[in-house]
This record gives C-alpha cells, structure tokens and sequence, in this order.
C-alpha cells in the first residue's frame, strides 16, 4: 500500500538519486517512531544452513548497502539475513555516471557501478556499530586498480579485516564491472584462490575461536561444462556455500528497450531464467554437500518457490525490493511457509 506511492516518486528520480534516497528511507523505517512501519522485524520462519540459524530464508544481496551504512534501517524491512559490500581494501569513486539504469518494461536494472565503496576500514566501523538481529554477510572484493596477479592479497585483506564482524563471507568473483574480475571463475586462478583462502580462513578461525563459512558469489553466464569444473573446485577446497547468481552480461528479455545497450550487468526478471539454470546445475553437481543460496530476477513468491525446488536453501533479492519494496519479503515468506519450504534439513 505504502510502497507503490513511494515508488511512483523515487521512479521520477534519476536512479542513483532514487537509490540514496530509499536508503534514507529505509534508515528512517529503522528508527522510531517509524520502526514496524514498513515491514517490521524479521518473519519468524527459521532455517538453519552452514551452522547458522536463518530467522527465515529471504534475504537481500549484495550491491544495494555497499558500505553497510543502512544495516540497522534495512533490518527493520523483514529479512531473515542482509548482505552488505562488496567492499575493497581502498576506498573507489566506482565507474563515471550515469551507471544505473532501470527497464522498467521488463522489471529490470542494468548497472555497471564499479564497486564504488569507502573502503573496508569505513565498512568494518558501520558493522562495528550497525544493530541487527538476523545474520549478516559481508561480500568482500578487489580494487580496480590491483592488477590481476596480486587480486588474491585484495581478497585477503579484506577476509581479515571483516572476519571478526561477519557471521558469513562472501567472496565476490563475479561483477561483470570490474575488468579481469570473472577470470578468477576458472582453472587454476579459481583453485588458487579458494586454497589461499580456506587456509587464511583456518587461520582466523583459531585466531577467533569461531568459524566464519566463506560463500563464493558465480555469475550466470557460464556453460555446463564450466560449471562442472567449478562445483569439483568447490568441491575439493571445502566451500561452505555458493551464491548463485551475479548478473548477466546478456541482453536476453530486454532487446529493442531503451538502455538495453548500456554497458555493465542486467538483473531483475531477464536473468531469472538463466540463474535458475546455473543453480540447478550446481545443486545436480553438489548432491546436497554444498548449500546454495539463489538470486537472480526473484520477483514474487513463485519465483523464489522455483529456486528452492531446483536445489537453493535461502533466497536473495535486490531487483524485485526495488520494483515492489518490503511487501516482497512477506510475500516470499508467506508463499515459501504455505509450501512447507524450505524444509528443515541441513544438508551434508
Ligand atoms: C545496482 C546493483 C549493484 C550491485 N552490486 C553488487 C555488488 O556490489 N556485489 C555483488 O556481489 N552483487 C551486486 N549486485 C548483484 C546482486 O546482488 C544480485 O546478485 C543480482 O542483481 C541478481 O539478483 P536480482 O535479479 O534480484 O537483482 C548488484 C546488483 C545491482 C542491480
């Protein structure tokens, strides 16, 4: 009720307007008097995957609070768990604007932002301070200007410094808007990288005396062939997760609208299809000993039913929380609880 109307006057804003201003918003709908306004505490629907307990399986993906500046003001909008960054070690401007452009005829965005972020110190105070109940991811990156071969140090760094903060963390291999970034998907890059990783992870978690799952985040643009490759990486290194799917490069489901032709990576109900696929493939591959979490064009209820049943034990949405706002976070929960699903299992 409330959201369309607030929607109508974000849309005649220039997207990256509209999109700090929602985030004012969401701070607001964090605080009172207005805390409970919008979506109010996490639904009560919980799922207990990678050894933590999800308050309920819908959360929202990375990209929307990069610099976890909203933590509190976003947790007040219903979600089981909220991802924040991807963050880098410095801080980046991200690509020139305009960078953000909506479709709305096809309920999609394309963005080619270029992890602007204020840096991982900035981003581990806002964590230091935010207060949220439910489980909170922290999607960690490369600077733009790390050259290629030195972009494992990138994500080490970042590993340590958000470790302690994190109940999860993301490893974000594939931003189509970083150049080089999607490279480290495959062969001995992607083995490399996930072995220096679980090592510094090892590490940490005696350090800490508390184990922090690493969840790698693939992009949906990927053939059978490499994905079968991927999963027996996943595999071999002990990945805890996999998050499924970034966005696509493709224009599939938006030719001929205006901005199709931008660069950078589309999201919303075009990559649905595609991201269903690459999950389904992983989820064949996994057997159960990898959770998946699924994003990718989940736009109501029935979309995130089609992502569990094809193998994912939670939910991500950024695309659909901008077409139709905190009213989707109940609605998933609602369609997921009256299926009986996720169920109750922990896998592996
Ligand atoms: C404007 C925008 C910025 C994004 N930034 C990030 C990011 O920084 N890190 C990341 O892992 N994913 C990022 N994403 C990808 C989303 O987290 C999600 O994986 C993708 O959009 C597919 O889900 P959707 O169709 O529900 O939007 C971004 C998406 C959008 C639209």
């Amino acid at each position: 009720m409330f959201y369309p109307l607030v929607r109508r006057l974000l849309f005649t804003l220039p997207p990256e307007t509209a999109h700090d201003w929602s985030l004012r918003l969401a701070d607001l709908a964090g605080h009172e008097p207005f805390r409970g306004w919008v979506g109010g505490a996490a639904i009560e629907a919980p799922v207990r995957v990678m050894g933590l307990t999800f308050p309920n399986p819908v959360g929202l993906a990375a990209g929307l609070d990069k610099n976890a500046d909203h933590v509190t003001g976003l947790g007040a909008m219903g979600f089981g768990f909220i991802e924040v960054g991807t963050v880098t070690p410095r801080p980046q401007p991200g690509n020139p604007r305009p960078r953000l452009f909506r479709l709305p005829q096809a309920r999609a965005i394309i963005n080619r932002m270029g992890f602007n972020n204020a840096g991982v110190d900035h981003f581990v105070e806002q964590v230091r301070r935010a207060r949220y109940p439910g489980v909170l991811g922290l999607n960690i990156g490369k600077n733009f200007d790390t050259p290629m071969e030195r972009a494992v140090d990138d994500y080490l760094y970042c590993l340590e410094r958000v470790y302690p903060h994190a109940d999860y963390v993301t490893v974000n291999i594939s931003s189509p808007n970083t150049v080089g970034l999607r490279d480290l998907q495959q062969g001995a890059a992607l083995d490399g990288l996930l072995e220096r990783l679980k090592a510094r992870q090892a590490e940490l978690a005696e350090a800490h005396g508390r184990y922090v799952p690493l969840v790698i985040k693939v992009a949906p643009d990927l053939e059978d062939a490499e994905i079968d490759d991927m999963a027996a990486a996943f595999l071999r290194q002990d990945v805890d997760g996999v998050i499924a799917t970034n966005t696509t490069i493709t224009r599939e489901g938006v030719e001929g609208l205006a901005h199709a032709e931008e660069q950078g990576g589309l999201s919303g109900a075009p990559v649905r299809a595609r991201s269903t696929a690459v999950l389904r493939r992983f989820a064949g591959v996994f057997a159960g000993r990898i959770p998946l979490i699924a994003a990718g064009g989940i736009m109501s209820g029935e979309d995130a039913v089609e992502k569990i049943e094809a193998g994912a034990r939670l939910v991500q949405v950024y695309t659909g929380f901008i077409y139709r706002g905190p009213a989707l976070v109940r609605e998933i929960n609602e369609t997921l609880r009256a299926r009986g699903l996720p169920g109750s299992h922990e896998p592996g």
